[in-house]
C-alpha cells in the first residue's frame, strides 16, 4: 500500500457525514451486476446491512463473496447496480470523496495480507499515516500498541514480525490494523480460515466483544458453522449470482432452497448448532436469554 497523503478535502468531506452514522443501514446495495469478461458473478444482487449487527455471508467457494465486499469498498467497479455506504453512493463517488469514506471502515482480507518486512505495530501505523500525516511518531506508536492490546495480542507483539506469529497471532495482528482508524464499519473475509477451533472460537468471542463495546457494524465472510452460530445476527446466503436469502438461522431453515438446506441441516451445521446450544446452557443455566 502507498503512503500517499489524503487530500485535506477528502478528509473534510468524511467529516461531512455525521460521525456515527444515524440511518438504519450503513450498506444498501441494489441490482448490483458484477461480471469478469463473459462470466457473470453477480447478477441484480441486493442486500441491506443493519447498523450494529455481524452479518454473517456465505456461499459455496466462488459464489462471489469475496468479490461482493471488494465491491463494497470499491476496490472492484461493478457493471452496474448502485452501493450506498454510510448513505454515500461509492459507485458514482470521485476518488477522492471515496476516500473520506474509505477512513471510516476497516478490512481483514482472506489470508490476512499483513506487510512482512513491517513489525506488527508499524502495520497498524500505514493506515494511520495515510490518513493523519501529522500524527508524531510517539503518537502512533501509542495508538498502535492500544490496539495490539484492544485484540488480545501481548504488548510485546507489537515490535514482532508476522513471521514470528502464530496464525492466531497474525489474525489479531490483522484486525488490530483494520481497527486502527475506528472504523464504525468492519469487513472480515474468512477471519477463522486455517485457525484450531479454540483459537477459531476465541476470535468469534473477540469480534462479538468488539462489535458491542465499539458499536461496529461487521460484514463477516465464512465458511466456519460455528462461527455463524456463535456471533452472527443475521446470515447472507449467496447463490445463484444473488443474495437468495437474509436472516437469522431459524428464519433461513424455513426457507426450502436446496443449498440452504443441505448447508444447514447437514451433519456439521446440526454439530455446530449442538455446541451452540450446550454452550448457551452452561452459561445460563436457568435457561433465561444469554
Ligand atoms: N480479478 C478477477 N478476475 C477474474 N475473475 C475473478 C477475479 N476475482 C474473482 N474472480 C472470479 O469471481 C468468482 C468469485 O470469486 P470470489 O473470490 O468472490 O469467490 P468467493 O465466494 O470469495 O470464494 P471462496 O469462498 O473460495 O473465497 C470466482 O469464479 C473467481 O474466479
Ligand atoms: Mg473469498
Amino acid at each position: 500500500m502507498s503512503e500517499q497523503n489524503i487530500p485535506e478535502e477528502a478528509l473534510q468531506e468524511a467529516q461531512d457525514i455525521p460521525p456515527e452514522f444515524d440511518g438504519e443501514h450503513p450498506i444498501r446495495i441494489r441490482g448490483l451486476t458484477n461480471a469478469f469478461g463473459e462470466f457473470k458473478v453477480h447478477d441484480d444482487l441486493n442486500l441491506d446491512v443493519k447498523r450494529g449487527e455481524i452479518i454473517g455471508v456465505v456461499g459455496g467457494s466462488g459464489t462471489g463473496k469475496s468479490v461482493l465486499m471488494r465491491s463494497i469498498i470499491g476496490l472492484q467497479i461493478p457493471e452496474s447496480g448502485e452501493i450506498e455506504v454510510f448513505g454515500r453512493n461509492i459507485t458514482e463517488a470521485e476518488p477522492d470523496e471515496e476516500i473520506g469514506v474509505r477512513c471510516r471502515w476497516g478490512v481483514l482480507f482472506q489470508g490476512g495480507a499483513l506487510f512482512s518486512t513491517l513489525t506488527v505495530a508499524e502495520n497498524v501505523q500505514v493506515p494511520l499515516k495515510q490518513f493523519y500525516p501529522e500524527l508524531s511518531q510517539e503518537l502512533l506508536d501509542e495508538i498502535a500498541r492500544y490496539k495490539v492490546v484492544l485484540t488480545g495480542l501481548p504488548e510485546d507483539a507489537a515490535a514482532k514480525y508476522p513471521s514470528e506469529l502464530s496464525g492466531g497471532m497474525k489474525k489479531r495482528a490483522g484486525l488490530a490494523r483494520a481497527l486502527a482508524l475506528d472504523p464504525e464499519l468492519l469487513f472480515l473475509d474468512e477471519p477463522t480460515a486455517g485457525l484450531d477451533p479454540i483459537g477459531a472460537a476465541k476470535f468469534d468471542e473477540l469480534t462479538r466483544e468488539l462489535t458491542d463495546t465499539l458499536g461496529l457494524t461487521v460484514f463477516l465472510i465464512t465458511h466456519d458453522l460455528d462461527t455463524l452460530y456463535a456471533i452472527c445476527d443475521r446470515v447472507a446466503v449467496l447463490a445463484d449470482k444473488q443474495v437468495i436469502a437474509v436472516g437469522t438461522i431459524p428464519e433461513l431453515l424455513e426457507t426450502d432452497h436446496p443449498w440452504i438446506q443441505e448447508y444447514f441441516n447437514g451433519p456439521r451445521s446440526r454439530a455446530a448448532a449442538q455446541t451452540h446450544e450446550s454452550g448457551k446452557a452452561i452459561d445460563n443455566p436457568d435457561g433465561g436469554k444469554a
